[in-house]
């Protein structure tokens, strides 16, 4: 990236691994990788872990993330968590929309929409994601589907809250598949979706961090980083070996 405006973001979303015990081991680990001081670099462990790994980060550089809330703030809402009682975990960011959410857990644009609005206005940070599936890459229609999803999540935004917004660009065929993105091919979408945002508002579309996902290992980050419109990297397996994920955060300055 080369946007001075905006700071590089390496996130791992450790999805539904580790226990307690080992999430703190894993923060701790990560708290002690050497940080560039241009980048930000952010943990989601399962909500059960949130506070004990919010605990192990207190004074460190690595911020706290979880992997999805529910709009509501409090109620009858069974198994579901709200954006406060994130923050009250020491959450700053939050996944939203996920594929693995969408596909399994029936998210949807509107969702989505939902869950971004909640955030802000709670003050997390959203990373928002949003991706294609093989079939619909091979159907050529790449853009109208990331373009439909990105849609979805701006109008719930306004124009002063976008420095505090987050897209992932996670092609669904390159998530836990060992198959990446072309980093050319991912510049070209991170390049649509960040045209697009410009077209809704304007220059404040530099402000958005537009991170790639979907298999980013140690030996590929650097390559996707070094795009123009990459501003980090959403990391899922190789963010659960501390080594690993270093080496990525490295990649990024
Ligand atoms: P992966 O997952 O790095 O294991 O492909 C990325 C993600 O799902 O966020």
């Amino acid at each position: 990236m080369t946007n001075s405006q905006r700071r590089p973001l390496i996130a791992g979303n450790w999805k539904m691994h580790k226990t307690i015990a080992e999430s703190v081991a894993l923060a701790r680990a990560v708290a002690e990788t050497r940080i560039g001081p241009r980048t930000d670099v952010v943990v989601a462990p399962v909500f059960t872990a949130l506070a004990a790994v919010s605990k192990a980060l207190e004074g460190s550089a690595v911020g706290l993330s979880a992997q999805n809330l529910y709009w509501e703030a409090q109620g009858a809402f069974t198994g579901e968590l709200s954006a406060a009682m994130l923050l009250d975990a020491g959450c700053k960011y939050v996944i939203i929309g996920h594929s693995e959410r969408r596909q399994f857990f029936a998210e949807t644009d509107a969702t989505v929409a939902k869950k971004s609005r909640a955030a802000l206005s709670s003050g997390l940070v959203p990373i928002i994601c949003v991706g294609e599936t093989l079939s619909e890459r091979e159907a050529g229609i790449t853009f109208e589907v990331i373009g439909r999803q990105l849609d979805a999540a701006l109008a719930v935004i306004e124009e002063r809250e976008l420095g505090s917004v987050v897209i992932a660009y996670e092609p669904v065929w390159a998530i836990g598949t060992g198959k990446t993105a072309k980093s050319s091919d991912a510049q070209l979408a991170h390049a649509y979706l960040r045209d697009r945002i410009r077209n809704r508002v304007g220059p404040a579309a530099d402000l958005v961090r537009i991170l790639y996902g979907g298999s980013v290992k140690a030996d590929n980050a650097a390559e996707l980083l070094a795009q123009p419109d990459i501003d980090g990297a959403l990391v899922g397996g190789a963010s659960l070996d501390a080594d690993a994920f270093g080496r990525i955060i490295r990649a990024a300055g």
